[in-house]
């Protein structure tokens, strides 16, 4: 891939803050957000329409969704599991979600309560109410370099689960590296596994930084030709079914190595560590970002 334009996918306001204890108002959610929409980030997840019961950080999905200024040229996706999210997230306004399963039956068990085939028989009918409305829908496969329950996951069956989103529909697939155990070059031989089967153009990566390996695993993906990159302002995030996951690769961090490459991404950096260290200030945490902690000393 010869283009040196990245589109980084802000997954802070959802994936970050799913894992927060202290519920945050629904005002800080949405500042958050307004924040994020004025440094030049072009698609922001900003919540989702999951159960309440499973995930009471965003039981307040609908306000939040409905309270952020909606910046032009600026998508707002949000995750839903199933129709019933769906139907909620449309109501709010939404118009682009997110399907979510994993490539481990033992992780979709714990997250979703569902098998794999079970999990991807619920987004049928997500799928085919999404074409007739006009929404695009991204498809997310977790746990593609290793299992909190199963340990090693078979490339194959990462393969298989994004081939089957994508022909199902899915614009574009993202591959979660949900517990951050992956290494650059297991990550690249699993891309290079997937992208025989799916274009290169429609997948993302998505990184979870726990071992330290994030930005070693971007930069491997990058020379295969990725170029749709997920990350969370402040290092923020983890998914609570997964235990000992922390956050997502910091947004500033990543923008700092694109820019550094001499790639574009859009954005503003000096806006992105600010907003990074409001964020840290507001979760009462040190960030997470070396970037945000460099410049803010
Ligand atoms: P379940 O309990 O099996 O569902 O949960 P159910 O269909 O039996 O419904 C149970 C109750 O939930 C019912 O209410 C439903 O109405 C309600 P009750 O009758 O008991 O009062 N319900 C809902 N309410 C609101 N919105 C909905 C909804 N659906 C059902 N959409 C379910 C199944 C999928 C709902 C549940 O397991 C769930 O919500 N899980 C979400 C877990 C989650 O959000 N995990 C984090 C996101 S994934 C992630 O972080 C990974 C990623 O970042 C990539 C990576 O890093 O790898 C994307
Ligand atoms: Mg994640």
């Amino acid at each position: 891939n010869a283009s040196n334009h990245v589109r980084i996918v802000e997954v802070g306001p959802r994936d970050g803050l799913q894992n927060e204890k202290a519920l945050l108002p629904a005002a800080v959610k949405i500042e958050l957000i307004d924040r994020l929409s004025a440094t030049g980030l072009a698609t922001i997840e900003a919540t989702s329409f999951v159960s309440p019961k499973w995930v009471p950080q965003l039981a307040d999905a609908a306000e939040v969704f409905r309270g952020i200024r909606k910046a032009p040229g600026v998508v707002y996706p949000v995750l839903v599991p199933n129709l019933q999210g769906y139907e909620r997230a449309r109501e709010a306004g939404a118009g682009e979600v997110a399907v979510f399963t994993a490539a481990s039956e033992a992780f979709n068990r714990a997250n979703i309560n569902a098998s794999i085939d079970e999990s991807i028989d619920r987004f049928m009918p997500v799928l085919e109410r999404a074409r007739a409305d006009g929404v695009a829908v991204r498809g997310y496969v977790s746990t593609v370099l290793g299992c909190p329950y199963q340990g090693e996951v078979p490339v194959a069956d990462v393969v298989r689960v994004a081939r089957r989103l994508h022909d199902l529909g899915c614009h574009e697939i993202s591959l979660g590296d949900t517990i951050g155990v992956g290494t650059p070059v297991k990550a690249r031989d699993m891309l290079r596994a997937v992208a025989s089967e799916v274009p290169m153009s429609a997948l993302a990566v998505h990184f979870h930084d726990t071992y330290g390996q994030a930005l070693a695993n971007i930069l491997t993906c990058l020379d295969e030709g990725v170029r749709v990159v997920d990350s969370a302002v402040s290092g923020t995030g983890g998914c609570p079914y997964a235990k000992g996951a922390t956050g997502n690769v910091a947004s500033e961090d990543v923008v700092y190595m694109l820019h550094g490459m001499g790639m574009t991404t859009g954005i503003d950096l000096d806006k992105l560590i600010e907003t990074g260290a409001w964020l840290a200030g507001r979760l009462g945490k040190e960030t997470a970002s070396r970037v945000t902690r460099a410049r803010t000393a």
